[in-house]
C-alpha cells in the first residue's frame, strides 16, 4: 500500500516506506515520516473520526426536580463537563457562576455565600427518555459552587447525555461516554490538548476537537496561565490582569478562560482526563517550591481552584491532590496519566511512589498500548547553538529516571506530551546518543491550543536529533485512535488564533504498528 502523508519531506525529496512487505513512496511536498515498521505516515485526509454533530442545547427538564427554586441570573455560564470515564461510570461537573467575572473575593462567580441545590439528569438519548438517571446535590460556597457528581452503574462503551438545573435555570446538555468493557478490543478514539494562554489567542482548535467527539480528551497542562497579562494580546484578560496568587485570583482566571465558548464546547462534547503542568500554579515550579509557607498556601489555593474547575474524581487534601492515575480502555490501551510537578524533587521528576507505580503498570497486564499522558518533552532534544542545549525543566533534566522508565521494557510504549507549543514526533531509543540502539517506543508532542511558540529552528533540531522525525509550527491538537493492531495519530492544525474561525487541517498522520515497536530500520527519514 502507498503511504503518503502530512506536509513535506524534511529534505524535500521522495522517501520510501516499507511495511509488511508493501512499499510506497512519500511524495514531495509532504511531511517527515517515522522509520519503516515503526511509524508510517498515512494520506493527508480529514480525521478518520469524521465530523460529527455538536452537542445540541435541549429543552428544559420536562418536570421540575425541585419543589422550590429561587431564580437568579443564568448560573451555568461556565458550561458543563464530564470526566474520568470508567467502564461503569463518569464524573459530571458544573460550577455555578451567575456573574463569572465578579472580582469580589467573598462572592466567587458572583454567588451568594450559601449552598445551592442542583439537580442533574443523565440518559442514553438526547431527549432524556432512555435509561434516565437523576439526582440532587448541593453546590457549596467553600468549593466555589462547583458540582462533582459521581455516576456509577452505567454500561461500558456507551454514549450518555447529561444536564443540570439550579435556581430555575437549566444548563446546556453535555455528551459523555463510558470507557470500554475490560475485555473489549474496540479501538479508542482520543484527543490530546494543552497550553491555552487566553491572551495569546482564540480556542478555535477546541471547536474542531469538539466536532470530532472523541471517546476521551486528555489535557496535559497549562489549562490556565497564572502569569501577568502578556504585553501584546489577541484578547485581554480584563479584570485582574496581574499574576494569580490567591484562591480568588485563580478562580477568576478559570472563569475568564471558560468564558471562551469553544472551550466550553470541547468540555460538553466528550469526557476529559486532565493533568496539570506548571502554569496551573506558577512558572516552572517544582514540588513544594522554595518550601515557604507562602508557597504552600499559593499551591494549595491553585490546586483547590483546579479541582473546582475540572471534572476530576479526587478532592485536594492537606494541600495536595492525588493526580497520577490510569484510565484503561479494554485490552487496547492503558493511559497512564502522570503528575510531573507535585512530587518533583532533587533528581526526580515523579517522586519515588509515582515512579514505582508507573514502572509496575508498564510491565503488568495484557494491554496492547501503554500510553504515558504527561506534559513534558520526553525524548532527548538537543538544541544546537549556545548553551544550555538541553532543557532541564523537561525530561532532559531527569535523564536517569527517564532511562529507568525506558529500561522497563514496556510493550507498546507510547508517550503523549506537549509544553513546547509546537508539534513533534519521534522515536524513543534505548540510548538516545546511539541512533543504532533499539527503538523502545514512540512520542507524539501536541502543539498548543493558543499559546505562542518560542523561536524554534525545527529543521536544525531534527538534524541534531536523529530519533526526532517530525516538526510542525502550527497551533493545534492531536487526534488519535488506539486499536488492537495499530495506533494512529493525526496532527490537527490551524493557521491563526488571533481571530476566531480558522479551519482545521491534518498536517501529518502517523501510524504505529508491529510488536513492541522495535524498528529494524530506523535510518530513513
Ligand atoms: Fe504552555
Amino acid at each position: 500500500m502507498v503511504a503518503t502523508l502530512g506536509r513535506r519531506s524534511r529534505r524535500g525529496r521522495a522517501l520510501t516506506l516499507r511495511r509488511g512487505g508493501g512499499a510506497g513512496v512519500l511524495t514531495r511536498g509532504h511531511a517527515t515520516i517515522m522509520s519503516p515498521q515503526t511509524i508510517a505516515c498515512f494520506p493527508n485526509r480529514p480525521s478518520s473520526c469524521g465530523l460529527l454533530r455538536q452537542t445540541k442545547r435541549l429543552v428544559s427538564f420536562t418536570s421540575p426536580l425541585l419543589g422550590h427554586e429561587e431564580s437568579m441570573a443564568d448560573p451555568f455560564t461556565l458550561g458543563v463537563a464530564s470526566g474520568e470515564p470508567l467502564p461503569d461510570g463518569v464524573m459530571l461537573w458544573t460550577r455555578l457562576a451567575a456573574d463569572p467575572l465578579s472580582a469580589d473575593p467573598s462572592r466567587p462567580g458572583g454567588m451568594a455565600p450559601r449552598a445551592v441545590e442542583v439537580s442533574w439528569q443523565l440518559a442514553e438519548d438526547e431527549n432524556f427518555t432512555r435509561g434516565l438517571r437523576q439526582g440532587v446535590t448541593e453546590a457549596q460556597p467553600a468549593w466555589a459552587h462547583s458540582v462533582h457528581v459521581r455516576v456509577a452503574g452505567l454500561k461500558p462503551g456507551t454514549d450518555y447525555y447529561y444536564r443540570f438545573r439550579a435556581s430555575g435555570a437549566q444548563s446546556p446538555v453535555g455528551r459523555t461516554r463510558t470507557a470500554d468493557d475490560p475485555a473489549s478490543t474496540r479501538p479508542v478514539r482520543f484527543a490530546l490538548a494543552n497550553c491555552q494562554r487566553y491572551e495569546h489567542g482564540f480556542y478555535t482548535a477546541y471547536r474542531h476537537l469538539a466536532d470530532e467527539r472523541p471517546d476521551v480528551v486528555f489535557h496535559v497542562g497549562d489549562y490556565i496561565y497564572e502569569s501577568r497579562q502578556a504585553p501584546s494580546v489577541a484578547r485581554p484578560l480584563g479584570t485582574l490582569p496581574g499574576e494569580a496568587n490567591t484562591l480568588a485570583e485563580y478562580r477568576l482566571r478559570y472563569a475568564r478562560y471558560k468564558s471562551d465558548p469553544d472551550l466550553r464546547a470541547a468540555h460538553a462534547a466528550a469526557p476529559w482526563v486532565p493533568t496539570w503542568d506548571d502554569h496551573e500554579v506558577a512558572d516552572n515550579y517544582r514540588g513544594t517550591g522554595d518550601g515557604s509557607a507562602a508557597f504552600q498556601r499559593r499551591r494549595a489555593a491553585a490546586y483547590q481552584a483546579y479541582f473546582e474547575n475540572q471534572p476530576i474524581r479526587v478532592r485536594p487534601r492537606g494541600g495536595g491532590l492525588q493526580m497520577f492515575r490510569r484510565r484503561t480502555y479494554g485490552t487496547v490501551a492503558d493511559f497512564l496519566v502522570l503528575d510531573v510537578r507535585q512530587h518533583r524533587g532533587a533528581g526526580t521528576m515523579l517522586g519515588a511512589a509515582q515512579e514505582e507505580w508507573l514502572i509496575s503498570r508498564l510491565v503488568t497486564g495484557r494491554v496492547r498500548w501503554r500510553v504515558l499522558v504527561q506534559p513534558l518533552f520526553f525524548a532527548r532534544r538537543f538544541v544546537p547553538g549556545p548553551a544550555p542545549n538541553l532543557r532541564t525543566d523537561s525530561w532532559d533534566g531527569h535523564q536517569e529516571q527517564r532511562a529507568r522508565i525506558l529500561a522497563a521494557g514496556a510493550p507498546g510504549l507510547v508517550v503523549l506530551s506537549g509544553d513546547v507549543h509546537n508539534a513533534w514526533a519521534g522515536e524513543l531509543k534505548a540510548d538516545f546518543l546511539d541512533p543504532g540502539s533499539a527503538t523502545v517506543g514512540v512520542e507524539f508532542v501536541a502543539s498548543a491550543i493558543s499559546s505562542r511558540p518560542p523561536a524554534t529552528d525545527g529543521p536544525a533540531v531534527l538534524a541534531a536529533n536523529p530519533h526526532l522525525r517530525f516538526f510542525d509550527g502550527h497551533r493545534g491538537y492531536l487526534s488519535g485512535t488506539a486499536g488492537p493492531d495499530e495506533l494512529r495519530v493525526a496532527f490537527r492544525a490551524i493557521d491563526h488564533v488571533d481571530r476566531p474561525g480558522a479551519p482545521v487541517t491534518t498536517v501529518a498522520e502517523f501510524r504505529t504498528v508491529g510488536e513492541g515497536l522495535t524498528s529494524e530500520n530506523a535510518t530513513s527519514k
